[in-house]
């Protein structure tokens, strides 16, 4: 299957490496673009052990790649996944913005971030109205 990453910290460079070792097709994009820049000259920017030598495998045998291209992205992928960070809004719950940012264009998408109870309520009422949005 051919997958997207949107985030590509800790949960995202991991979540995309995994999956293309187990044969899936992933890009992985972040607006950061010195973290890009790293991963295609061959640098992890996380401590993970163990994560290198599947990255620069993957990447080898073309099955993982890196990119700040949102429609690349898009394009790309049948499943795009939302890793981008949440971090404590001021009363403690996760602030979402960064989640509501990343655009869905017409795919399916899956979360991984964290959010507070009712956040998910959000994230599926925000997904139909830019599906809706999309589908006319
Ligand atoms: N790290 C963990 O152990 C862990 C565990 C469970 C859940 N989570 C949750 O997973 C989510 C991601 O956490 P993380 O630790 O990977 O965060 P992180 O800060 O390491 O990575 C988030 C990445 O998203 C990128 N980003 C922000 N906006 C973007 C956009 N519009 N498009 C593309 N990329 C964008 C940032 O540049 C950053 O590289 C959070 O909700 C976190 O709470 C993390």
């Amino acid at each position: 299957m051919k997958l997207s990453i949107f985030g590509t910290g800790y949960v995202g460079l991991v979540t995309g490496a995994c999956m293309a070792e187990v044969g899936h097709s992933v890009v992985c994009i972040d607006v950061d673009r010195s973290k890009i820049d790293k991963l295609k000259a061959g640098a992890i920017p996380i401590w993970e052990p163990g994560l290198e030598p599947i990255v620069t495998r993957n990447v080898a045998e073309g099955r993982l790649r890196f990119t700040i291209d949102v429609e690349e992205a898009v394009k790309h992928a049948d499943v795009q996944f939302i890793a981008v960070g949440t971090p404590p809004d001021e009363d403690g719950s996760a602030d979402l913005q960064y989640v509501l940012a990343v655009a869905v264009s017409g795919n399916r998408a899956a979360f991984l971030p964290t959010s507070s109870a009712g956040g998910d309520r959000i994230e599926a009422d925000w997904l139909r109205s830019v599906a809706s949005t999309a589908l006319g």
